[in-house]
C-alpha cells in the first residue's frame, strides 16, 4: 500500500522532527523553530495519526499528554539496585580529604603515588528515577523506591518533554539511564500561583511539588506539573559499550539526548574537588533549581569496580553537602519591625536554628494575609528558610506536630499602634500591609520622610542624600525635617566624607530652601496618597497652611479630585498631634511662602452633597456646571449610587437617569440646579 507507506514516512518524519525540536527547546534551551510551527507540525501529526491508528507508536509525541488514572502504582523490581551516596558531615574543607584519604587507603595508594581523577557533579534536590529504554525506546520509568523496588510511573514520566521518548543516535538494545527529576524555581513559583489562584493546596519547596507530581495516578495532573531531569548514573544495560570514565558516560548520555548538567568538572586530587565545591557554593543561590551539596566520583569506572561497595553505598562516591537552607524550629513569638515607609512586617521570633550557614532567631512572615494563609500561629514548629543573602522566611507550619489549641496572630489587635513610636497603626481596606501613621515622627520612618522633604520636587535641598541622611540620623542629629534647620557647621563637619566645603554647601542648600511655595511644602510633608498635583490642589483650595489644618473630611473632600481616601490619609496625618508639632516647628524655623485668600466656597449650600451631571444641559457646559456645583461647597462625582444626592439631567440622559430614578435619588434639570444653588442668598 504505496498510500499508507506515504503516510507512515510522513508520521516517522514528523515524530523525529517535534522531538528534535523538543529537545532543543526544552534540553538545549535554544529553539530551532517558532512556536506556531511547532504547532503546525504537531497537529499535523495528530491528524495523521487519527486517521490512521496503526501509525501511532509508543514513542510519538502525541502520546506524552496524559491519560486516564491508574488504580495504583505497579511495583518495579530493580535489576541492578539503585543505590544512595554517602553523605559527607563535615561541610569544610576537611570533607574533602576525608574522602580522598579513604579513596586512596583502599586503592592501597602511597604518598609517592599519583593523585586520583574525580569527577564534581551538584547533588540536585529532587527525586532519583531510572529509565529503561530498550533498542532506544523508552519503555518504563521507575522511582527509586528503597534501592530495590520503586513504583512504575512511566505514565507521569513520558509527559515530561526533557526526557526523549527515543534515544537519539546508535542506541544500545538495553541501558537504563539513572538520575533526578527535579522542579526549576520559577517553574515552582509559577505553579503555585496558580494554585494560589485556583484555591488549591501550595507546595512547601520545589522537591516536594516533584515528588508529588511523579507518584501522580492521573498523568494529566502531572502534565501539569513543570519537571525537569538531569543523568547521572547507568543502572541495568545490554549492548552497551562501558565509557571508561564517568565523564565520559555523561557524554554519551548527552549524545542520546538526555539532559546532563553543565556544572561538572574533572580534576586531579583534593585541590580540584575543594575548588569545585567553593566554586558551585558561590553558584548555588544563582543557579535556577535547588541543590543540597556536590557529589564527587571516582572518574575511572575501572576503579570504581576496584573499589565497590559498603552496604548500598559505593566506595567511590560521597555526597558533600552545603549547610542546609531550610530547617525546622519552634515559633516562639510574632513581632513587628517597621519599615521606611511605616509598613509593619510581621517578624518571627525563633528558637535559635543554624539554616543556610548562620544561626536564625527572627524570620519575615511578610504580611496578615501570608500569615493566615500559611496558618502559622505561635508555638507551632515551623520550615524556615534561608537562602543565601536573602532574608529568612518562615514557609509554613508542620502541622503534624502541633499540639493543643493554638492562637491565631492579628496583627491590628496586637499592634493597634507602633511600637516604635506609639502612632495609631492602621491597614488600609484593599491593602495587604498594616502602617504606622507617625510619618515624620518615627524613627524607623525618619529617614525615608527626611530624604522626600528634601527631594527636588519638594523643598529642594541638592547634597541631602541617603548616606547623610543615615549619618544624621543615626547620630540622632536629625531627627525631623525642622531639626535640618537647627543644622550647624560643627555638626556637619565631624560627618564622615563631609569636608568644610561640602558642610557649607549642604548648609547653603538648606538656607536656599527657607524660601518656597505652600504646595512644594505641603508636598514634602510626605503625606501618604499626596502626591504633587494633590498638594497643588490643596495649597490653591485653602490658601492658608492654618485652613488646611483645620480641616475636616468633608472639608477636604469639596478639594476637586479629593475623594473619600485622600481626605482620610489627610486628616489622620494632621490628627497625629506629633505630625503638628514637626509642622509648626519648620514654620518656626522660618519657611516662608505667599498665603493667599482661600478659594472659599460662594456659599455652603451644597456643601457634604453629592452631584451627578448626566445628558446635555440648555445653556451650561458641564465643567461650568461642576464649577457651580463646586463652588458652593458640593462634589461632583462620576457614578449613581445610593451615597448621590441630586442627580443633574440634560436632554439625552441615559442609563445614569434610569438608575437615579431606580434608587429614588433626586433629580434636576439645570434650573432647578440653579434654584438650589442661588436661592434665598
Ligand atoms: S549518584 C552511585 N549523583 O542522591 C550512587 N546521586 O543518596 C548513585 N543525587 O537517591 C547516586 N544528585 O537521588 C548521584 N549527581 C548525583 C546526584 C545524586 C542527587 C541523589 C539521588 C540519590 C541520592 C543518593
Amino acid at each position: 500500500m504505496p498510500l499508507l507507506s506515504a503516510a507512515a514516512d510522513r508520521a516517522a518524519f514528523l515524530r523525529a522532527e517535534i522531538e528534535r525540536h523538543n529537545h532543543a527547546y526544552y534540553v538545549l534551551d535554544a529553539p530551532t523553530v517558532p512556536d506556531a510551527e511547532y504547532d503546525r507540525l504537531y497537529r499535523e501529526l495528530e491528524a495523521l495519526e487519527a486517521a490512521h491508528p496503526e501509525l501511532r507508536t509508543a514513542d510519538s509525541p502525541t502520546q506524552r499528554v496524559g491519560g486516564a488514572p491508574l488504580p495504583g502504582l505497579a511495583a518495579v523490581r530493580h535489576a541492578v539496585p539503585m543505590l544512595s551516596i554517602r553523605t559527607e558531615t563535615d561541610t569544610t574543607e576537611q570533607g574533602v580529604h576525608n574522602f580522598d584519604t579513604r579513596v586512596r587507603n583502599a586503592l592501597g595508594l602511597g604518598p609517592a603515588d599519583p593523585p586520583v581523577e574525580y569527577l564534581g557533579e551538584l547533588k540536585f534536590d529532587g527525586l532519583a528515577i531510572s529509565l529503561r529504554y530498550e533498542h532506544g525506546l523508552l519503555v518504563r520509568a521507575a522511582t527509586r523506591g528503597d534501592g530495590e523496588t520503586g513504583e512504575d510511573v512511566t505514565h507521569n514520566v513520558r509527559t515530561i518533554r526533557q526526557i526523549p521518548l527515543r534515544l537519539a543516535g546508535m542506541a544500545p538494545a538495553l541501558i537504563e539511564i539513572r538520575g533526578e527529576i527535579y522542579m526549576r524555581r520559577d517553574d515552582f513559583d509559577a505553579l503555585n500561583a496558580r494554585q494560589r489562584e485556583a484555591g488549591e493546596k501550595v507546595f512547601v519547596n520545589p522537591r516536594n511539588a516533584a515528588a508529588g507530581a511523579v507518584r501522580q495516578l492521573d498523568s494529566r495532573i502531572a502534565a501539569r506539573r513543570p519537571l525537569s531531569f538531569f543523568a547521572y548514573g547507568l543502572g541495568e544495560h545490554a549492548g552497551f559499550v562501558l565509557p571508561a570514565t564517568q565523564a565520559d558516560l555523561l557524554e554519551r548520555f548527552a549524545d542520546f539526548g538526555v539532559p546532563v548538567c553543565e556544572h561538572r568538572s574533572v580534576s586531579s586530587g583534593v585541590d580540584g574537588l575543594i575548588a569545585f565545591h567553593a566554586r558551585i557554593a558561590a553558584l548555588r543561590n544563582a543557579l535556577p533549581y535547588d541543590i543540597d551539596g556536590v557529589v564527587y566520583k571516582v572518574n575511572r569506572a575501572d576503579l570504581q569496580r576496584e573499589l565497590g561497595f559498603v552496604t548500598r553505598e559505593p566506595r567511590w562516591a560521597v555526597a558533600h553537602k552545603y549547610p542546609a537552607q531550610e530547617e525546622i524550629t519552634r515559633l516562639l513569638d510574632i513581632g513587628v519591625q517597621v519599615g521606611r515607609t511605616g509598613a509593619l512586617t510581621p517578624v518571627a521570633r525563633l528558637e535559635p536554628v543554624f539554616v543556610g550557614g548562620v544561626t536564625v532567631t527572627n524570620a519575615t512572615l511578610h504580611n496578615q494575609d501570608e500569615i493566615d494563609r500559611k496558618d502559622v500561629r505561635v508555638g507551632d514548629w515551623v520550615i524556615v528558610r534561608r537562602a543565601g543573602d536573602v532574608i529568612p522566611e518562615v514557609v509554613g507550619p508542620v502541622l503534624e506536630r502541633r499540639e493543643g489549641e493554638l492562637l491565631r496572630f492579628d496583627l491590628l489587635a496586637s499592634y493597634p499602634t507602633c511600637p516604635v513610636c506609639g502612632s495609631h497603626v492602621v491597614r488600609g481596606e484593599d491593602e495587604a500591609v498594616a502602617r504606622c501613621t507617625g510619618g515624620l515622627f518615627c524613627p524607623a520612618q525618619r529617614k525615608q520622610a527626611l530624604l522626600h522633604f528634601a527631594c527636588r520636587r519638594a523643598m529642594d535641598i541638592e547634597g541631602l542624600g541617603d548616606k547623610l541622611v543615615d549619618q544624621l540620623v543615626d547620630a540622632s542629629i536629625v531627627k525631623t525635617p525642622a531639626d535640618l534647620y537647627k543644622l550647624g557647621i560643627l555638626a556637619l563637619a565631624n560627618l564622615e566624607r563631609m569636608g568644610e566645603k561640602s558642610a557649607q554647601n549642604l548648609l547653603a542648600a538648606i538656607e536656599k530652601s527657607r524660601n518656597t511655595t505652600l504646595a512644594r511644602f505641603i508636598f514634602a510633608l510626605g503625606i501618604r496618597n499626596v502626591g504633587e498635583a494633590t498638594a497643588k490642589e490643596l495649597a490653591r483650595h485653602f490658601g492658608s497652611l492654618d485652613a488646611l489644618l483645620t480641616a475636616d473630611v468633608a472639608a477636604l473632600q469639596q478639594v476637586p479630585d479629593i475623594g473619600p481616601i485622600v481626605a482620610e490619609s489627610i486628616a489622620d496625618f494632621f490628627a497625629e498631634p506629633h505630625n503638628v508639632e514637626v509642622v509648626e516647628q519648620l514654620r518656626a524655623a522660618g519657611l516662608r511662602w505667599e498665603e493667599g485668600a482661600p478659594a472659599a466656597p460662594v456659599s455652603g449650600k451644597a456643601s457634604g452633597k453629592t452631584f451627578v451631571l448626566t445628558g446635555t444641559l440648555p445653556t451650561m457646559s458641564r465643567d461650568e456646571a461642576k464649577a457651580l456645583i463646586e463652588a458652593h461647597g458640593g462634589k461632583v462625582s462620576g457614578s449613581v449610587s445610593k451615597k448621590t444626592d441630586y442627580v443633574v439631567a440634560g436632554a439625552e440622559a441615559g442609563s445614569k437617569l434610569i438608575k437615579a430614578q431606580d434608587l429614588g435619588v433626586d433629580i434636576l434639570d439645570e434650573d432647578g440646579l440653579r434654584r438650589l444653588l442661588e436661592s434665598g442668598d
